[in-house]
């Protein structure tokens, strides 16, 4: 019988719905969509699944998290804004202990003073920021690649 896939989880917090007219000269052309394509042809590639959610709620990326040991072996995440201040979502990713990999579109270190703290960052396997949607291919190589430990 065949193995079964290993499937991950990509949340897509605030704002990242506004891709591809949202600040272009920051984050790129490419919309979410188009995004989450990259994504699933990278899954594809490396004999993964992947699902993909966007929340602009705390709460329901919360609910995403708190759901995902069982289903998933593995959450990437860009909390957006909520990277600089959300306790409750590391908390939460801390509680399940499912590996996780930080990715930023922007190199959120070169930028603004208030995005250069991530409260997210001590939780996760990870960080990856400055490379556009890359960032989410390099985040799910590094998942599927790695064993669970
Ligand atoms: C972002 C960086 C955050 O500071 C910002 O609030 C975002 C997008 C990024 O992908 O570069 O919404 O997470």
């Amino acid at each position: 019988m065949a193995a079964e896939k290993r499937s991950f989880l990509v949340l897509h917090g605030p704002n990242l719905n506004l891709l591809g007219s949202r600040e272009k000269e920051i984050y790129g052309d490419l919309t979410l969509g188009q995004i989450d394509e990259l994504i699933a042809r990278e899954a594809e590639r490396l004999g993964v699944e992947v699902a993909c959610r966007q929340s602009n709620s705390e709460s329901a990326l919360l609910d995403y998290i708190h759901a995902a040991p069982g289903d998933y072996s593995g959450i990437i995440i860009n909390p957006g804004a909520f990277t600089h201040y959300s306790i409750a979502l590391r908390d939460a990713l801390a509680g399940v202990g499912l590996p996780a990999v930080e990715v930023h579109l922007s190199n959120i270190h070169a930028r603004e003073e208030f995005r250069r703290t991530s409260v997210i960052a001590p939780v996760v396997r990870g960080q990856i920021c400055g490379f556009g949607a890359r960032g989410y291919l390099l985040a799910l190589q590094a998942l599927a690649e790695t064993g669970p430990e």
